[in-house]
């Protein structure tokens, strides 16, 4: 019955902490690869030689349908695996849709042609390869016309985040902030296109003011795989046990994972 959460280390625990209040009779098996964060500033090939092999755990973990609960793995290794690499039984998904989906008002899995939406002006904050994928501004296109995107990339707020260097971690979201404003000056919406922002998503907001409208994944991939898994119920595989697993120091991370979801998180190795 297991469903796999993957992350480059601890942000796909927002993703991880709503999908688990939606779909409480999941087990869900996490597994973050601690050990090579961050993924943002890695080459695509490098992306993806990590990602498969995270998700290649999660199948023998007992997984047949793994959420890339990473913007930076979906937008440089995903369509490259689902082409090539992903076995027919098996189901890799990402991050990305959902949140376009919302973005330009449509229902899951509405693949219409593309047409106007109410937004005009977007933000995107995510990391340097996501940004440098040039994925999200693909997604988007495929679904909306006269979008601008404006693209931030935010380096160095995974690694302040992954180091539980909250203070370090504000301060750069601020500073990137003011960058995205030099450039556009009142984007309507902002999109969090990373998974560990929302750790800091009240520093956005507050950077960004209440006339911006912050789109944040977690609650928006915990719905989407709700109503994929009613569709797909085939796609729960045979694991059992929920878990959480890490390829980097099982205590240390263990220790920033219960600080961020405020509840008792224990990591074992992967
Ligand atoms: N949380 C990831 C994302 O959504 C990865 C960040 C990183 O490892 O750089 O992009």
């Amino acid at each position: 019955m297991a469903v796999g959460i993957f992350d480059s280390g601890l942000g796909g625990l927002t993703v991880w902490d709503a999908v688990h209040k939606r779909l409480p009779d999941v087990p869900f098996v996490y597994l973050g690869d601690n050990a090579h964060a961050p993924y943002g500033v890695r080459d695509a090939d490098d992306i993806y030689e990590l990602t498969t092999a995270g998700v290649a755990r999660l199948f023998e973990a007992g997984c047949d349908l793994v959420i890339l609960a990473c913007n930076t793995a979906s937008a440089a290794a995903l369509r490259r695996m689902q082409e090539a690499w992903v076995p027919a039984e098996k189901r890799v998904l990402g991050v990305f849709v959902p949140l376009i989906e919302a973005l330009t008002e449509r229902q899951w899995g509405d693949n219409s042609p593309p047409r106007e939406v109410a937004v005009k002006n977007v933000a995107l904050f995510a990391t340097p390869a996501t940004v440098a994928s040039r994925a999200f501004q693909r997604e988007l296109a495929f679904r909306a016309i006269g979008v601008d995107v404006e693209a931030q990339a935010c380096g160095g707020v995974v690694d302040a985040i992954e180091e539980g260097d909250m203070i370090l971690a504000e301060a750069l979201v601020r500073s990137h902030v003011d960058a995205l404003r030099r450039k556009m000056p009142h984007p309507e919406a902002a999109v969090l296109g990373c998974t560990h922002y929302p750790l800091v998503e009240e520093v956005f907001r507050d950077a960004l003011g209440p006339e911006v409208a912050v789109y944040s994944q977690p609650d928006l991939v915990a719905a989407s795989l709700a109503d994929y898994l009613g569709r797909h119920p085939d796609k729960i595989g045979p694991g059992r046990e929920a878990m959480f697993l890490t390829t980097g120091e099982p205590k240390r991370v263990s220790s920033r994972a219960t600080q961020f979801l405020r509840r008792e998180i224990a990591f074992r190795p992967a």
